[in-house]
């Protein structure tokens, strides 16, 4: 029987907000719907799906510690604390769990200071500007790189 992978969906501040927070920018959909919907699809691609959304810091690294060795990918939209976070950037480093950065708007074409990542030069790759969209090419594309593996 082919391996079950375990996929760990990071979410960062006020991510839980989704759907009511400035919908213009971050789309209509909550949370619960997001995640829901990113289940399905995780089922039809025979991966366990795993979220973990805080609003702190040291939660979301503790997590991170904590799947060192149970989680075989990480997507991780670091919200706001990808511009300010080299602890975050730290724990990731040092569980060496492959990862996809997500953020659901064009960080490039906002204000300045969400130019910089701290995470996009150490993440397998990056999608920005999709919407939520964007958690699902992640997903696809982890899936994808592990059964190459
Ligand atoms: C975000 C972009 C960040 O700049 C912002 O602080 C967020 C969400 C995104 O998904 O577009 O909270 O990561």
């Amino acid at each position: 029987m082919k391996k079950k992978f375990n996929i760990l969906i990071i979410n960062g501040p006020n991510l839980n907000l989704l759907g009511s927070r400035e919908k213009k920018i971050y789309g209509k959909l909550s949370l619960l719907d997001l995640l829901n919907q990113l289940n399905k699809k995780a089922k039809l691609l025979n991966t366990n799906l795993i979220h973990f959304q805080s609003n702190a810091e040291h939660s979301l690294i503790q997590k991170i510690h904590d799947s060192k060795n149970s989680i075989d990918y990480i997507i991780i939209n670091p919200a706001a604390f990808t511009h300010t976070s080299i602890a975050l950037r730290d724990a990731l480093l040092s569980v060496n769990i492959p990862f996809i950065e997500v953020h659901i708007s064009n960080i490039y074409s906002r204000e300045h200071f969400r130019c910089h990542s701290w995470f996009s030069d150490i993440s397998k790759g990056i999608i920005c500007g999709l919407g939520t969209d964007g958690y699902f090419w992640a997903l696809k594309s982890a899936v994808k790189r592990l059964c190459k593996k």
